[in-house]
């Protein structure tokens, strides 16, 4: 098979070579297709070659030719196939590929499917993949398919029939089987092409500057993200323990010294004092402050119990005249009368324990109640109120939610007070990491961190995320502080205009045009790079040389452009004293961020912002 460039490269040799009787050269054709190397046009031509299109004609200039044709089939890609939780059968036709007959059998009518998911890596099928599906109602017991269950749901399984009924079965060792008394076959799996030629037709991959490598060990799907403390307080899109741990473990040495320069809620300072790496972070948001000092300091299991048994009996005891409602702006909207009270109490009753670390730490529990009892949409990370009927009937059992929470988060301490390395200490501090934060040049082993995707507005907005929390347990001298955080933080205030100095190709070309459709999304965008480009210089400043610097980041969609921000930060990097040594491509299956984000302010309007993210491996020079 061969994707839409090849036939369009392929149709350029046919149509040059019917004029002048000679193949173009491969100069000719990478001006031709604007590529950005002669190696590009040389991989076209090879995988022509491959695919049987053109004849090998080795060691010679314009050494192609094109071969008797052999007989091809286009075949009609209808739209996209679960390997995964089956999802609505959508049938668009869009676009076709070319095969020849050779590759499918002669028999049969085909169409293909892109691939979405990973319940199919045991049969070689991966998320991205185009499969080639034979059309048919009947399959064999074993047989991958295309089935059809539930009113319309598709998904790729394979097929068996036992005890009268169909067992639908992953490839997936991760995953459960699907019984259904019924199900549809709509055809039978025939052939798989990988992934990597989408890519490159997307100009994601080889006629690129940087390579990325769809790496699918780094997915850890099913995977248990909750242990030690990971699992005391949601933040947004926290990193996954594994990945930090790998990177950690990959690119550091027990005793080393590590930053994390967006720590958020601190998941790569806890895995550092597991595995015995000092640690610092940096955050701009105070909640996240709060929450990564709560995470990485070890606290007496039993001690904290006691504590945590006294306060459940202190709290009855307090009176409503006893309490002290906060003070800050709209708290009647988010809260009902009743939840205030019964909030004040228990934070009350938290202050008084002595102890300042299991008082933080209860204060984390506090703050998921606080969360869970608001009249918030508690599946968002934005600020949505809850309406109508709904919002009437709310009546959160305060005491029960801080009491499932607190004692979770106890025994997740307990996990990470036995096995967190005694001798390595964590610092935490509040600080925009696009600034000198007193950390000393050319001290630290290695960094590892996960940036924030792009200007809180449309993407994760951290502060707004945080605000009531951060209401309600003083992490600001004035809580009305609170609501200003996002501004601050990575391209939170637009530029004024789109002129800049920064030398990334990647992120002229995304610029432009996204300007044409919409010059303040550029904007913002071109204000997150600016402070993206000034964190880089000062990683650069406290990184020792030769060591490793790996930024953890999702390429997202604005106004349907693409930004791959992963190749902007290796230009931007090379430029600053770095060299970009991978790119690792990994799915997201577990990480908390909308996979669905509002581009505009049109209510329900969804853009699809990320399911996948990339690994960019940097050394200092
Ligand atoms: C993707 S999150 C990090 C999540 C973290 N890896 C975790 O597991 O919780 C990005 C973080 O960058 C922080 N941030 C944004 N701009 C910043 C800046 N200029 N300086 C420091 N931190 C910033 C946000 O507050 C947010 O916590």
């Amino acid at each position: 098979m061969i994707t839409k460039k090849q036939t369009q490269v392929l149709d350029f040799i046919k149509v040059y070579m019917a004029k002048r009787s000679y193949a173009p050269s491969l100069d000719e054709i990478k001006k031709k297709f604007k590529l950005a190397s002669v190696s590009t046009a040389h991989y076209y031509i090879s995988k022509l070659q491959d695919a049987g299109f053109l004849n090998k004609e080795h060691n010679q200039p314009r050494a192609v030719s094109t071969v008797k044709a052999k007989q091809t089939v286009e075949i009609p890609i209808l739209g996209a196939i679960a390997a995964g939780q089956p999802i609505e059968a959508i049938e668009v036709p869009d676009e076709t590929i070319t095969i020849t007959r050779d590759e499918i059998g002669k028999q049969g009518k085909h169409y293909a499917l892109r691939v979405q998911g990973s319940s199919m890596i045991d049969e070689g099928i991966f998320d991205g993949d185009i499969v080639v599906i034979r059309k048919q109602e009947v399959a064999e017991n074993g047989q991958t398919v295309v089935a059809v269950i539930d009113d319309n749901q598709a998904t790729l399984k394979k097929l068996y029939r036992e005890n009268g009924k169909f067992r639908l079965q992953p490839a997936n060792p991760t995953l459960f089987p699907i019984y259904r008394d019924e199900v549809e076959v709509r055809g039978v799996v025939v052939k798989i092409i990988r992934n990597l030629e989408s890519q490159l037709d997307q100009g994601q991959s080889r006629d690129e500057k940087y390579v990325r490598k769809i790496d699918y060990s780094w997915d850890y799907r099913g995977e248990k993200t909750k242990s030690h403390t990971h699992g005391i307080h949601t933040y947004p899109a926290m990193f996954i323990p594994q990945v930090g741990r790998r990177l950690l473990e990959t690119y550091s040495k027990e005793g080393d010294t590590i930053c994390d320069i967006f720590c958020g809620s601190g998941s790569a300072l806890v895995e550092s004092r597991l595995i015995g790496r000092n640690a610092y972070g940096i955050d701009l948001n105070p909640l996240a402050i709060f929450l990564a000092k709560a995470k990485t300091a070890p606290i007496n299991p039993q001690k904290l119990t006691k504590e945590y048994i006294a306060l459940l009996d202190r709290v009855e005891k307090i009176k409503d005249k006893e309490i002290q409602r906060p003070d800050f702006k709209n708290i009647d909207f988010w809260f009902k009368d009743k939840v205030i009270v019964k909030l004040a109490k228990l934070k009350k009753a938290i202050r008084e324990i002595k102890d300042e670390t299991i008082q933080n730490f209860l204060m984390v529990a506090f703050s998921e109640t606080v969360r869970y009892s608001s009249n918030t949409k508690t599946g968002e990370f934005k600020l949505v109120r809850v309406k109508g009927d709904k919002l009437e009937k709310h009546d959160p059992n305060v005491m029960g939610i801080f009491r499932k929470h607190a004692e979770k988060n106890i025994a997740g301490m307990a996990d990470f007070y036995k096995d967190a390395k005694k001798d390595s200490w964590t610092k935490i501090i509040y600080g925009d990491s696009s600034k000198d934060n007193g950390i000393k040049a050319n001290s630290i082993d290695c960094i590892i961190t996960s940036p924030p995707y792009g200007d809180s507005r449309t993407t994760v907005a951290y502060g707004q995320f945080s605000r009531l929390s951060a209401q309600w347990i003083d992490v600001f001298d004035d809580p009305n502080d609170a609501s200003g955080v996002d501004n601050d933080l990575l391209g939170g205030r637009a530029t004024k205009n789109l002129i800049h100095t920064l030398s990334s190709d990647y992120l002229k070309e995304s610029l432009e045009k996204i300007a044409k459709q919409d010059e303040a999304r550029a904007k913002d965008v071109l204000s997150f790079n600016l402070g993206l480009n000034e964190c880089l210089k000062q990683a650069h400043r406290i990184l020792k040389p030769k060591k490793y610097f790996c930024l953890v980041v999702g390429n997202r969609l604005v106004k349907q452009v693409r930004i791959p921000t992963d190749f902007i930060i290796a230009e931007l990097a090379e430029k600053i004293g770095f060299t970009c040594e991978d790119i690792i491509v990994r799915n997201i299956p577990g990480k908390r961020m909308p996979i669905k984000n509002s581009p505009t302010n049109i209510v329900g309007a969804l853009e699809e912002t990320m399911n996948k993210e990339s690994i960019v491996v940097l050394r200092k020079n």
